[in-house]
């Protein structure tokens, strides 16, 4: 068995509504539970935008396959109250495992600070939920040899302050910002580089044990054609796919992760 169970998460972004999400899910849930039915190191995580959870859980439930599981894209660190628009973790709970935070679209358009992405990490936390903490460089970073400050400031804040315990709970993204929609993913070293230096820092913030056990995935353009080159990598622990995510292609990509 691998050290460490891999993750398929699909993040849809702003796509498909209710009706849509749960034709979509059951469209590919099938082929998706009798792939992680025969085998038992990888997991699933569906993310529809907010408003189509329910509509994606009903699928799942009625058919009853384990290891997908269904994620949030974001939420708010309160509990309840006066937040007009936002959800919280109590409510994501209800349905889901996940919630992804800190994604880049989120941190460029929506003004979302590593504070304020590690404040919600341990909202998750605290609450029973498996954060996924996006962290990665823009383009001009990227260009500038930046790489590796970025990351590490971005990972020293955003995933700063964990009680320890709790700390291999927690999911890690590095999604390149320059690779996102762009077609032009990270090669597969590159990534594996920076997740090993992601793997490291966080050994230093928590320890070898807790940073050996931590799932630590690549997003940015993976396809079906480009996933098997990440899987192969020491350090990487899967994917978070964007567009290819929205069509059957996923289920290519959960077939190649295997
Ligand atoms: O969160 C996943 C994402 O940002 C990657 O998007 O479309 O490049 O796979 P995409």
């Amino acid at each position: 068995a691998p050290a460490r169970t891999a993750i398929i998460a699909g993040n849809w972004k702003m796509h498909y509504g209710p009706r849509m999400a749960s034709s979509f899910a059951l469209e590919i849930t099938p082929a998706l539970g009798k792939l992680l039915n025969e085998y038992p190191y990888l997991l699933c995580i569906l993310c529809p935008p907010a408003i189509s959870l329910s509509a994606v859980r009903e699928v799942l439930d009625a058919l009853l396959f384990e290891r997908i599981e269904l994620g949030a894209q974001n939420m708010h660190f309160e509990e309840k109250g006066a937040f007009t628009g936002e959800i919280s973790p109590l409510m994501v709970r209800e349905l889901c495992t996940t919630v992804i935070l800190g994604h880049s679209e989120r941190r460029t358009y929506f003004g979302e600070s590593d504070e304020l992405v590690n404040r919600k990490a341990q909202a998750a936390l605290n609450h029973g939920l498996r954060p996924i903490v996006c962290v990665g460089e823009r383009l001009e970073e990227h260009e500038a040899g930046k790489t590796e400050a970025v990351i590490r400031s971005q990972v020293q804040k955003s995933l700063a302050n964990f009680r320890s315990e709790r700390a291999c709970d927690v999911v890690i993204a590095y999604e390149p910002v320059w690779a996102i929609g762009t077609g032009k993913a990270c090669p597969g070293e590159d990534a594996q580089r920076t997740i090993h230096l992601i793997r490291e820092l966080y050994a230093d913030m928590y320890g070898g044990e807790t940073a050996n056990a931590v799932r630590i995935l690549y997003g940015g353009s993976v396809t079906s054609a480009n996933i098997a080159e990440y899987v192969a990598q020491a350090d990487i622990d899967g994917a978070l796919v964007g567009g290819a995510s929205l069509k059957s292609d996923f289920v290519e990509i959960v077939r190649k992760s295997i």
